[in-house]
């Protein structure tokens, strides 16, 4: 365990933050071990994969759960392939070892940073494909039954860019692996529009699910911000769900307005185009600003802490209400 230690390498924001203390989580038994120390003394406690969806805005009187955990197991069942993961494994790093092996699905989720343990609390989704779909079940332990339990899909209670591990069980439940339905068979989805244009353009009909997680790669690293050199969360709002009423108020206003139809009527908009049309796009203030490929990118330029983030993210939010009568929401953990 360590005292007093930094916290902006461990966030890809890179926010100057401490941790009273900082215990790295190496096998399972050192989560109990640790979540007893830290109830014995009264600390609390947050968890920390990746550090790519958080936003420390005060150093942490407490205890940070560092997940290192790794380890990738398969088991075949017909056609599928149940893929156990370790939360500490990379995301990405799941993704090209299961296409490796031949097994199919997560091509669309390709490039995305953070951990495997991460990535069920805020439901990661790229072009097309939500983590939902994939999701067998979470393994982990439930500080409220103080026991190790097994969370089916339909337990996770996902939705767009949420789960109960974003809800109810926030903080709540260390996850600490898990298990995704993959297909032996090479059927990918291509339904998103950006990839759609990008095989029209390469003449290619029917690709791969190699073919699709390069042309992913291509999409991302052409407007999303390598962390590791521009520091960011990816994207900073979640695309707002508004009614069909106020989508054709809207419309009549702003008619070139970037909407998806969703299935229980309502609709999604496009944030990205509303921080554009807005003057965001590459706005800065202060250390920090929004990106100049994708407005829904907020970066750390300047070593800029969590208030400059968060006035920004304000400023932002008024401007959005006033101009569209549209609430955006926060996508990261502000801590
Ligand atoms: N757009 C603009 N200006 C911009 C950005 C976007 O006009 O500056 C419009 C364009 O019309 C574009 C559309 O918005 O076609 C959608 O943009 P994009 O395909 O880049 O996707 P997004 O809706 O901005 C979402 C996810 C991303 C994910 C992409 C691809 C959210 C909050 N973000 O972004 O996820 O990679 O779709 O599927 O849902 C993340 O969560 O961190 C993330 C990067």
């Amino acid at each position: 365990m360590r005292l007093n230690a930094p916290l902006q390498g461990l966030n890809t924001l890179a926010i100057e933050a401490s941790a009273k203390f900082l215990i790295e989580i190496k096998k399972p038994s050192d989560v109990v071990d640790a979540l007893e120390l830290a109830k014995c003394n009264e600390w609390p406690v947050i968890f920390l994969g990746g550090g790519s969806n958080i936003v420390f805005t005060e150093d942490l009187d407490g205890m940070a759960m560092h997940c290192l955990l790794k380890g990738i197991s398969a088991e075949q069942q017909g056609d599928d392939v149940l893929v156990t993961a370790q939360a500490g494994e990379s995301w990405h790093g799941l993704v090209q070892y299961c296409l490796q092996q031949g097994y199919y699905g997560l091509e669309n989720l390709s490039l995305i940073p953070g951990t495997v343990g991460a990535a069920p609390i805020q439901n990661i989704g790229a072009y097309g494909v939500e983590l939902e779909q994939l999701v067998e079940s979470v393994y982990g332990w439930d500080l409220n039954q103080q026991a190790w339990r097994t969370l089916s899909a339909e337990e996770c209670q996902f939705s767009y860019r949420n789960s109960i591990f974003k809800q109810q069980l926030m903080y709540r439940f260390f996850i600490t692996s898990v298990t995704l339905r993959l297909s032996l068979n090479d059927i990918p989805n291509i339904s998103y529009g950006a990839l759609q244009q990008h095989f029209k353009a390469a003449g290619i009909q029917s690709p791969t699910a190699q073919q699709v997680s390069e042309a992913v790669i291509a999409i991302r690293q052409s407007k999303l911000p390598d962390p590791t050199k521009l520091a960011n969360v990816g994207s900073f709002f979640k695309n707002p769900i508004i009614s069909q009423q106020q989508q054709q108020q809207l419309l009549s206003q702003f008619p070139d307005m970037v909407c998806y139809p969703q299935t229980d009527g309502r609709v999604k908009v496009a944030a990205g185009w509303l921080l554009e049309q807005a003057g965001w796009k590459g706005k800065k203030m202060g250390a920090v600003g929004m990106h100049d490929q994708q407005s829904l990118v907020l970066i750390n330029y300047q070593q800029g802490d969590g208030k400059d983030v968060l006035d920004l993210a304000e400023a932002i939010e008024e401007d959005i209400a006033q101009r569209f009568s549209i609430e955006l929401e926060i996508e990261p953990k502000i801590f």
